[in-house]
């Protein structure tokens, strides 16, 4: 298995997550918005090529309001904070509960840490819950008055892959 960006060789047709609107988006628009600088998706592919997860990451930003004040007490007053979006994350039906999502998630982080351009955090929207839930016990903090939308420090990932 390894994580590639998607490429026009990887099948689209067949992933199916249980979640129509990023299957939608794997089989319709992450190669559009690939081209066009919006969203770059990375795929886990198996040894014939098979799809067995995605997911995306742009250039995003934060209100600085809508961080916790443990956390902005220690920043200057930048109205907008720049981050990192993983916006999109899931994984094949068939291949779902065998830690792959933890392993795109690692893959994911460790990504957006070895970039040169400074973000603050990564960023998730999680849907609901339950996808909450899976970001929270990878130590994602909720943003204030918003439980569904989720970050954790860029000083926390390095640690991490240190
Ligand atoms: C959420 C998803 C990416 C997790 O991938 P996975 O390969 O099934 O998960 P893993 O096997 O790596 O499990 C990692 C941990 O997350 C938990 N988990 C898995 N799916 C979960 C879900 N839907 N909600 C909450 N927790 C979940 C697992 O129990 C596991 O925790 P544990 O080791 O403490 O038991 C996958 O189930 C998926 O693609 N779901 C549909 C799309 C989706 O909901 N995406 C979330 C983005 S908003």
């Amino acid at each position: 298995m390894r994580v590639e960006p998607l490429a026009a060789h990887h099948p689209r047709d067949r992933f199916t997550s249980g979640v129509p609107a990023l299957d939608r988006y794997f089989r319709a628009q992450a190669g559009q918005d690939a081209r066009k600088h919006l969203a770059a998706s990375f795929v886990l592919v198996d040894g014939t090529d098979q799809v067995l997860g995605y997911y995306t990451l742009s250039a995003s930003s934060i209100l600085l309001t809508e961080l916790p004040d443990t956390i902005t007490k220690r920043l200057p007053r930048y109205p907008l904070i720049p981050a990192i979006l993983l916006g999109r994350l899931a994984v094949d039906q068939g291949q779902q509960g065998k830690g792959l999502g933890r392993f795109l998630l690692a893959d994911a982080l460790h990504r957006a840490c070895r970039s040169d351009i400074a973000a603050f955090a990564v960023i998730v929207d999680a849907k609901d819950d339950a996808a909450a839930g899976f970001y929270r016990r990878e130590g994602f903090q909720p943003f204030t008055d918003r439980p569904l939308k989720l970050f954790l420090p860029m000083a926390t990932i390095r640690s991490l892959f240190a």
